[in-house]
């Protein structure tokens, strides 16, 4: 695999690195030098505060700063050589071009968008590959983008569908279960005992759904009778706008996605 780096190592290149812990010689590069130390002493790592040392000693880069800071960095990378580099972007919104037109001699990105679940080794990885890259390194990508649980090759075209789907979806999921949970308290019911129920009926249902042959409706028409305690919700979401409200957070995070690759 060679030496892999991170640049921009915060909370997501965190929990890619803490799925490829231990297996493989990483590096890791940022600003802070406290959060660099807390870094070395996790995961017995070399870092620089130097985004082109740590590139120039990489086979593997993966760059990790927010979409806003991405121009700026490709500037200080404007004197390292790429030619024989991998680089996978988990950026939100630039495109695989980004790279390759302002890094020099960088042919070969893989453009991933992950999501937190890799902080307890149950993520949700899409990745893109740009027409460069070789069937190994299409193959290094997926061992290391599916150290995290589950990746999956894609379009490039589908990846801000997918950043608004999975890449935000951790948060979209909390939200929705905080609504619930603050509903289940304002009736009455104790946090703690709303928490568990919650996260075990998220657990139980996901794990059907994944194995049973029943569609959404399907299941939702097995819990649904007619009359029933769970149809007057459903249908209560239905009157009050929910499917729409759920239609906007998904479109207004893809819009974002795409301002932020401008
Ligand atoms: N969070 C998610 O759920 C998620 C999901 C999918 C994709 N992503 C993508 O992942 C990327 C990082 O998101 P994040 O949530 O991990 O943000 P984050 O925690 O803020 O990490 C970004 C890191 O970049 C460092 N940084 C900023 N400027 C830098 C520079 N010039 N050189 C080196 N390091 C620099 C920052 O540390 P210093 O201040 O110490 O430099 C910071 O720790 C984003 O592009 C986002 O689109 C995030």
């Amino acid at each position: 695999m060679g030496r892999i780096g991170f640049i921009g190592a915060g909370n997501m290149a965190g929990a890619i690195m803490g799925c490829l812990a231990k297996e493989y010689e990483m590096m890791a590069s940022r600003r802070s030098v406290n959060a660099l130390r807390a870094l070395e002493d996790q995961y017995d790592i070399t870092t620089t505060t130097d985004n082109a040392e740590l590139a120039s000693s990489c086979d593997i880069v993966f760059i990790c700063v927010k979409p806003q800071s991405a121009e700026g960095l490709m500037s200080e990378l404007s004197g390292v050589d790429f030619s024989n580099k991998l680089v996978i972007s988990i950026l939100a919104g630039k495109r695989i071009s980004f790279f390759t037109e302002r890094l020099t001699n960088c042919t070969r990105v893989v453009r991933a968008m992950p999501n937190l679940g890799l902080l307890v080794e149950k993520g949700a990885t899409a990745y893109a590959v740009s027409d460069a890259c070789t069937p190994e390194d299409e193959y290094k990508a997926h061992i290391l983008l599916n150290a995290g649980a589950y990746a999956v090759k894609v379009e490039e075209d589908e990846i801000d569908t997918i950043t608004a789907v999975s890449g935000c979806g951790p948060a979209f999921i909390s939200y929705f279960l905080k609504s619930l949970e603050d509903a289940a308290i304002r009736h009455g019911l104790g946090k703690e005992i709303a928490q568990k129920l919650l996260f075990q009926t998220v657990l139980g249902t996901c794990e059907y759904l994944r194995t049973s042959d029943l569609d959404y409706d399907g299941f939702i028409s097995k819990v649904a009778s007619k009359g029933g305690a769970t149809r007057a919700g459903i249908d209560a979401g239905k009157r009050e706008g929910v499917d729409e409200a759920i239609s906007a957070m998904v479109d207004a995070a893809i819009g974002r996605a795409r301002e932020l690759g401008k």
